[in-house]
């Protein structure tokens, strides 16, 4: 087993490094109730047509980067590289249309892409991800972003903005695929093999491409905000008025048009100058082809906000937490402190004994590395007098306690 090493872009994550993530999502799932959402939690593989359809053929996800794998019923299945097709089967498949709209959803789930690992970028990375459904109105995307905003901002992070932009509807990328397509055709020697390919599947695609030579074409490349319906444009003010009517400032941006093939009209990045080459801290927007009534969601990468909250020393410090180390010195001081601590921990109160057959001053050296807030040590005068010294770690302030009453002495700590 030694040499086995975690695959390649994962994380072990343990101790005081597990307790951040513990503090993230606590602080996610006190926004969600500020914001009236319920928890969804799919499946951690799915069909993988599921993501052929919606997040699309043409797109790097599909193409590149999913884990794909056949079972024993030779069904083909796929890690899921993210979580807004499940939660839109999830939502179909349990008729969840039924509850009163918008049904507003978020989880915390990892995502697996087989891409290439950086600081920021990983094949197993965990998203907070929220999703409404059952609503087409400007008003939503504008809350939706907003429960971003405030989540960031209520863990003090500094240094992001928000961009946005609207990719218009179908008719309108009728109208901007014939304008792209004749721009990228006068291109067409400088552009990729893949983004040759796109061209035909889906132009819009080629916009995504990293490859340096593609992306000085992109950069002159026509837009998808310059061809918008008159609706599709109403719908991108509306949500500039509500965002600014929610004090949530923003830039339209018009570069942005995300990676996977499910958007239409408003789309939208949080991005970080803490973050390296991966600036964005997540991004989403609308969906109304997925589901009936309309849908927007975001998605934020859970490892990118902790690399920026690091970065901005907003991070708290969580020692563990232990109120007592009870110590045993011989065979009826070890038994005796045994069964102390357990009483202890029956009253919810946290309470550490040695398991380790340490000397008495080990025991206490342990109980000083453990951050145990008080200690004390059984032996055969505390069992004779019913009575022990309780020292407190900090002050050093010692007290006589009467062993049986241990409980009592920490009254009311639950
Ligand atoms: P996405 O932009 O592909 O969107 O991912 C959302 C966020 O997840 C990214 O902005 C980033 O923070 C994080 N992320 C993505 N890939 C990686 C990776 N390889 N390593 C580390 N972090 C990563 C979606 O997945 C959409 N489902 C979001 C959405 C929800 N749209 C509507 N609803």
């Amino acid at each position: 087993m030694t040499n086995i090493t975690k695959p390649k872009g994962t994380a072990d994550i343990f101790g005081a490094n597990a307790a951040l993530w513990r503090y993230i999502e606590s602080e996610i799932h006190k926004t969600a109730a500020l914001f009236g959402l319920e928890e969804m939690r799919t499946p951690m593989f799915e069909n993988v047509e599921l993501f052929v359809r919606s997040v699309g053929e043409a797109t790097d996800i599909v193409q590149k980067e999913m884990y794909t794998f056949t079972d024993q019923g030779g069904r083909t299945y796929a890690l899921k590289p993210e979580s807004t097709a499940p939660a839109v089967r999830a939502y179909t498949e349990n008729s969840l249309h039924t509850l009163p709209a918008p049904a507003k959803f978020y989880y915390i789930a990892p995502h697996f892409r087989a891409e290439r690992p950086q600081k920021g970028r990983y094949r197993q990375h965990h998203q907070f991800g929220v999703e409404f459904f059952g609503t087409p109105s400007a008003a939503a995307d504008a809350e939706l972003i907003s429960t971003f905003h405030l989540f960031i901002t209520r863990l003090g992070m500094e240094n992001f903005a928000l961009h946005i932009n609207s990719i218009g509807d179908a008719d309108c990328r009728k109208r901007f695929n014939v304008a792209l397509l004749s721009y990228l055709s006068e291109q067409i020697d400088g552009l990729c093999p893949l983004c040759r390919e796109r061209m035909n599947k889906n132009p819009m695609r080629v916009l995504d491409c990293k490859n340096s030579t593609c992306q000085e074409i992109i950069k002159d490349a026509p837009v998808p905000l310059n061809h918008l319906s008159k609706e599709c444009e109403e719908h991108f003010e509306q949500v500039q008025e509500y965002l600014t009517n929610l004090g949530i400032p923003y830039t339209v941006d018009k570069g942005i048009v995300r990676g996977l093939d499910y958007y239409n009209r408003t789309v939208f990045e949080f991005l970080s100058t803490d973050l390296g080459a991966q600036s964005a801290i997540g991004g989403g927007g609308r969906y109304d082809t997925l589901v009936n009534g309309g849908a927007v969601g975001f998605g934020m990468g859970i490892e990118r906000l902790i690399l920026i909250l690091e970065a901005q020393d907003k991070l708290p410090h969580i020692p563990r937490d232990i109120a007592v180390f009870v110590g045993g010195m011989g065979d009826a001081g070890a038994a005796k402190a045994a069964q102390i601590v357990y009483k202890l921990r029956k009253s919810g109160i946290s309470a550490i004994s040695d398991l380790c057959d340490r000397s008495v001053k080990a025991q206490l050296k342990y109980a000083d590395k453990l951050n145990a807030a008080h200690s004390l040590v059984i032996g055969d005068t505390e069992l004779e007098s019913g009575h022990a010294i309780i020292k407190n770690m900090q002050s050093g302030e010692t007290k006589e306690i009467e062993i049986d009453k241990i409980v009592e002495f920490f009254g009311g700590r639950i």
